[in-house]
């Protein structure tokens, strides 16, 4: 079994020909030579409408997934459109979800920013707003901004720029390197 750090990918996007899901595929094929394991978190539909009084053992399992899945990774990739000034629901809700548990406390997290040039700063601000409230370590430093056109994707689906690869690639090099940082102090 790998000893890799693990990267959690988690987009905001439902949409089939997403430009955040490229990206965040894009840094899946990219991971390896960044000596990272990614994963990517397929659950954003399934996740229930937040409920505080849901928000107690036994969760409902879709809920109890996210959780795991973001207490096994060392950090956390988020890639997300902006929906009317904000984050689209679906992701807001997965937000949502994680205040309740400790989880993502001090968890390294970054985004990409995949709007067009001066786009998306709403999602932006509000990432910023609510990763605060869930106790998430923001690396301001990690996050990028990579305008993506639907002209940037080669047929198999991933952003074929070798400057974009390169920049996740180190983007996930820097949220393994703090988690693993984190986690050896902790212990
Ligand atoms: C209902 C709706 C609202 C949107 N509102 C914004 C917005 O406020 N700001 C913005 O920059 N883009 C906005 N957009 C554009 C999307 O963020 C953009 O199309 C993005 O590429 C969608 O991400 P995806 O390709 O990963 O699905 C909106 C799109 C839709 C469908």
């Amino acid at each position: 079994m790998s000893t890799l750090p693990v990267i959690l990918l988690l987009s905001g996007s439902l949409r089939a020909l997403s430009t955040n899901e490229a990206v965040l595929r894009t840094a899946d094929a990219v991971a390896p030579s960044a000596g990272v394991r990614t994963v990517r978190y397929e659950g954003l539909a399934a996740l229930p409408h937040f409920n505080p009084d849901d928000d107690a053992d036994p969760l409902p399992v879709p809920v109890a997934g996210l959780r795991a899945a973001i207490d096994r990774a060392a950090g956390i990739l988020i890639c997300t459109p902006e929906y009317a000034g904000t984050l689209p629901g679906s992701f807001k809700n997965l937000l949502d979800w994680t205040v309740g548990g400790t989880e993502i406390s001090d968890k390294p997290v970054a985004w990409v920013n995949a709007a067009a040039p001066g786009r998306g700063q709403g999602a932006e601000a509000t990432l910023r707003a609510v990763l605060g409230y869930t106790g998430a370590g923001i690396m301001e430093s990690a996050c990028l901004k990579v305008p993506v056109d639907r002209g940037m994707i080669g047929e198999d689906g991933l952003i074929t720029a070798p400057e974009v690869r390169r920049q996740l690639g180190e983007v996930l090099g820097l949220l393994a390197t703090t988690g693993e940082r984190a986690t050896a102090q902790r212990a």
